[in-house]
């Protein structure tokens, strides 16, 4: 009888072990069994945005039962480079990243390849020629993001015969948002010579950035009639400083900006910003999924790409009560 009962406890106490030390396709230390351990190393908590974007994440890595390791990066990409090394080390089953800049990546990725670690890109891109260093890349197509302000420029000076003077807040210097709404936005614009981008700076996605620049575009040019902010809270600043030259935002200088975030929405409502293109940060469901999927070794498709839409002042007053973030 006794030698039945320790038989028993040893047989239970052997599926525990091999419970416990078992795990995902990648690092032999993640969380084992079914369960899952990603590493997601975070841009910062420069916008609006992003804030919902982290709590996208969080969120959906509790409901999913994903053990997530989180680190925000303050807009760095050493703090983001050491992030994803130390991840490996925990031998982590899957690691996101929302890369804070687009070059300079191959090295740390490789050694993500050579410890078996699969790798989720989500929000923007790398450069990398190498596709093989990730699985997936999760996020917006931000190039169509530009088109589409263009496209609602285009319209509303359909038939104006004069100059077009625009002012463009560029996004962090390097970053595909920055690179790509800017590519999209004049390639659209380019169509027509009346359009000129006559000042085009980096407001780096923040608000005190978007303030303190537009402050300088005001200064220097007199006759500014557009401004085309690659986020709201960029847009936001330079609502404070366009009111600050004793202007009217959405009137005198016409503004459009991208995300859609509550604040963003509401200066939308109010007047005083033309037109928002949405850019949508609830991507933690569709990352959690793909992560299973990875981690399991089930082929999933290169490339997601988020569905967004646009809004109009009349559309923000609709939608803006029941806006998530
Ligand atoms: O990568 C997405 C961009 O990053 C958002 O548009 C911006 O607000 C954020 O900081």
């Amino acid at each position: 009888m006794f030698k039945r009962i320790s038989a028993l406890l040893l047989a239970g106490l052997t599926a525990m072990s091999v419970a416990s030390c078992g795990g995902g396709s990648g690092g032999s230390g993640g969380s084992g069994g079914d369960s899952v351990t990603m590493g997601f190393a975070q841009v910062g908590a420069e916008s609006g945005w992003r804030t919902a974007n982290t709590k996208s994440v969080q969120d959906s890595a509790k409901t999913a039962g994903v053990t997530l390791k989180f680190s925000d990066a303050q807009q760095k990409q050493e703090n983001q480079i050491k992030a994803i090394r130390s991840y490996i080390q925990q031998k982590v089953d899957v690691i996101a990243f929302s890369p804070v800049v687009e070059s300079g990546w191959d090295t740390v990725l490789k050694e993500a390849k050579d410890a078996k670690i699969p790798v989720i890109l989500t929000d923007r891109a790398v450069d990398s020629k190498d596709t093989s260093l990730y699985k997936t890349f999760l996020g917006s197509d931000f190039v169509e993001e530009g088109k589409k302000a263009g496209q609602w420029l285009v319209e509303e000076y359909k038939d104006a015969k004069d100059p077009v003077n625009i002012v463009e807040l560029q996004g962090t210097t390097g970053s595909a948002p920055a690179n790509d709404r800017k590519a999209g936005f004049a390639q659209v614009i380019g169509a027509d010579p009346k359009f000129r981008v006559i000042a085009s700076q980096t407001g780096d996605f923040t608000r005190a950035k978007g303030k303190e620049v537009m402050e300088a575009f005001l200064k220097s040019n007199p006759d500014i009639d557009v401004l085309y902010a690659h986020n709201d809270d960029m847009g936001l600043g330079a609502i404070e400083a366009i009111e600050g030259a004793g202007k009217v935002p959405g009137k005198d200088i016409k503004i459009i900006t991208v995300d859609a975030v509550k604040d963003g929405m509401q200066a939308l409502a109010d007047g005083k910003i033309n037109y928002i293109v949405e850019c949508s940060p609830l991507l933690g469901p569709q990352l959690m999924d793909l992560a299973k999927k990875v981690v399991k070794g089930e082929q999933v498709p290169a490339r997601v790409v988020t569905e967004e839409t646009t809004f109009t002042q009349e559309q923000a007053k609709q939608v803006l009560s029941s806006r998530q973030y």
